[in-house]
């Protein structure tokens, strides 16, 4: 990922002249972002939109236009969010599924309410808490990321169903939602953005899986470039099935089989009986307040909205606004409040049906005050002395964010993963299906360390029936009941902090969303005890962070958090510009 140095002047207060650039993409109605800060050169494919009606914020433009079509033709935000979740399952194959799983908040505005869908992927009955121990014992990184044992029980379309099934206008039956993938599906469509840039990488993880490779190939082998045309027939067939039999026609049935059958053969312990049970659940979002927003997020057995809420509360008792923008002293309290709650999602949480976590008290204003006191403000505190040696689970790198509004101020935030870039790598045989490696989200043994030097804790074992801890974030902030801000990123543990960021900036700052987004993030989440920067943050700031004792280092993974705003005629749609593709669409 590249930040252009002009971006570091956007960063801080470079007088930057006000464009909009509309790809071929924006619909005709959608009007210009005037009020919007953009470096016209950070990337040709921002196409930040204002709307009145309804707006698509999405990693993937054809997925985009398909949700903003549903709500052009009378769909409100959960509809369009299941459209968009499918079509991604075939545009954008390294995240958008139907073999993963994910999290989506909404807010209903008639009955100012907002549910939780929790589709995460389980543990499959068969899985043991050792699953992912070698011989001698220790963790062993590729059974977990690069073999079947990864694969957790998909809930992607158990997850979608459910919500149009409770949250649907009505006006649209799941087959008319899955209609737009279908015929993606069955002609293809044409392989440019983001698909074109990661599907190289991409390739190095269908190579043990030689037919999975082939549906991204050429003819002669090698992997589909710009230009080329991605027909996925199998995975047209695989939809057909949920569209005409629901659920029951991925999780039973032939595509089942099929799954099981591919699963099998690659050695891993999913059985016909894991897919017949999965069941999405709807849950309590946690809520809080911030400056006088009300901050609504996920919950277990997400961490997102526990650490992102903990994180809001101590930094409420700072005067921020009062600080500089990407200042070294606020962005040494961002730091140092972000250390505390990472350091609390490492100790205590896990799914909740097997682990107790202390909520109540981890997001009393109480706590916050004591970590807040704790907070030196000219040097970092040790992660030793934050709290001994347990740490943060590691986290998968890869996953993808929408968020939608619709004209009547309903909003969904919607955080979907196979966890790695193209999961595990493997297309069960017959349906297209590119499967997950969730299953990466637990923790291989307590006290050991991962890949990433990393110590995990006993909350978060793997365990049959039970769900990965997670970092997904997908967040809903309201003002006076009505959504002001919906956001979410991909990134593993640096959702959260890039969810914080964008908050932060907007709140705090009143920064414009659409520059929250693209300014440079970083991002500390205990251990390692290191700062991970972006680049465009000012030598002198770096320099400062590094006086009051912080470890930086560059190289901070990608994260992208599509959002979207609320502006005094409508809405201001600010797609990431870390990636090619993502984009704006709406009227
Ligand atoms: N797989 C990334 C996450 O759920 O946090």
């Amino acid at each position: 990922m590249n930040h252009p140095n002009k971006l570091r002047a956007l960063a801080h207060g470079a007088t930057v002249a006000l464009f909009l650039l509309c790809g071929p993409h924006t619909p005709a109605r959608a009007q210009d972002a005037r009020t919007s800060l953009y470096n016209p050169s950070y990337s040709s494919t921002i196409t930040p939109v204002t709307a009145k009606d309804g707006l698509v914020v999405a990693q993937e433009k054809i997925a985009a236009g398909i949700g903003a079509d549903i709500l052009a033709r009378g769909g409100n935000a959960v509809d369009a969010a299941v459209a968009t979740g499918f079509a991604m399952a075939v545009t954008y194959p390294r995240a958008g599924n139907l073999g993963g799983g994910g999290f989506m908040v909404i807010h209903l505005s008639d009955h100012q309410q907002a549910f939780a869908i929790d589709y995460r992927e389980t543990g499959p009955a068969a899985i043991t808490r050792d699953v992912f121990l070698g011989a001698d014992g220790r963790p062993d990184i590729a059974k977990s990321r690069d073999s079947a044992l990864g694969i957790g029980v998909p809930g992607t379309v158990a997850g979608l169903a459910l919500a149009l099934e409770r949250y649907g206008s009505g006006r649209f039956a799941l087959k008319d939602l899955l209609a737009p993938a279908i015929t993606l599906a069955r002609d293809g469509f044409v392989v440019t953005d983001d698909l074109a840039d990661t599907l190289p990488d991409g390739m190095k993880r269908f190579a043990r899986w030689p037919s999975s490779a082939k549906l991204f190939a050429r003819p002669d082998g090698t992997v589909l470039r710009d230009g080329d045309r991605l027909v996925q027939a199998d995975l047209a067939t695989t939809l057909e099935a949920i569209a005409e039999q629901g659920p029951a026609g991925f999780y039973q049935g032939t595509v089942a089989n099929k799954l099981i059958a591919a699963i099998d053969k690659a050695n891993g312990i999913m059985s016909l009986d894991d897919l017949k049970n999965y069941q999405p659940i709807v849950r309590k979002p946690v809520r809080g307040s911030y400056r006088g927003y009300d901050i609504i997020s996920m919950p277990l057995p997400s961490s997102g909205g526990i650490v992102l809420l903990e994180t809001l509360n101590i930094l409420e008792g700072f005067k921020l606004g009062e600080l500089k923008q990407g200042s070294v002293d606020s962005l040494h309290l961002l730091i140092e409040a972000m250390k505390r709650a990472y350091a609390d999602r490492a100790r205590y949480l896990g799914d909740p049906a097997f682990a107790d976590a202390p909520l109540k008290r981890l997001l009393s204003r109480d706590y916050a005050a004591r970590l807040r006191a704790s907070i030196n403000p000219d040097k970092a505190t040790s992660a030793k002395e934050i709290a001994t040696l347990q740490a943060a689970p590691r986290e998968g790198t890869n996953t993808t964010h929408f968020s939608i509004v619709d004209k009547d101020g309903n909003a969904v935030s919607n955080t979907y993963t196979l966890n790695f870039p193209y999961g595990v790598g493997l297309v069960a045989d017959g349906t297209g299906v590119l499967l997950n490696n969730e299953l990466d989200d637990f923790t291989a043994a307590p006290g050991a360390s991962n890949a990433y030097g990393l110590v995990g804790f006993e909350a978060n074992l793997p365990g049959p029936g039970k769900r990965p801890l997670s970092s997904m974030s997908p967040t809903i902030v309201l003002k006076d009941g009505k959504p002001v801000l919906v956001t979410g990123s991909p990134g593993g543990s640096r959702i959260i902090s890039a969810v914080l960021q964008v908050v932060v900036d907007v709140i705090d700052y009143k920064i414009n969303a659409a520059q929250a987004v693209a300014l440079p993030r970083l991002h500390q989440q205990w251990l390692p005890e290191e700062v991970r920067v972006e680049q465009g943050f000012p030598d002198d700031v770096l320099a400062g962070l590094k006086a009051k004792g912080h470890a930086i280092t560059g190289g901070l993974g990608q994260t992208s958090a599509n959002t979207i705003a609320a502006t005094p005629d409508g809405w201001l749609g600010a797609p990431d510009p870390r990636t090619r593709g993502a984009t704006a669409a709406g009227k």
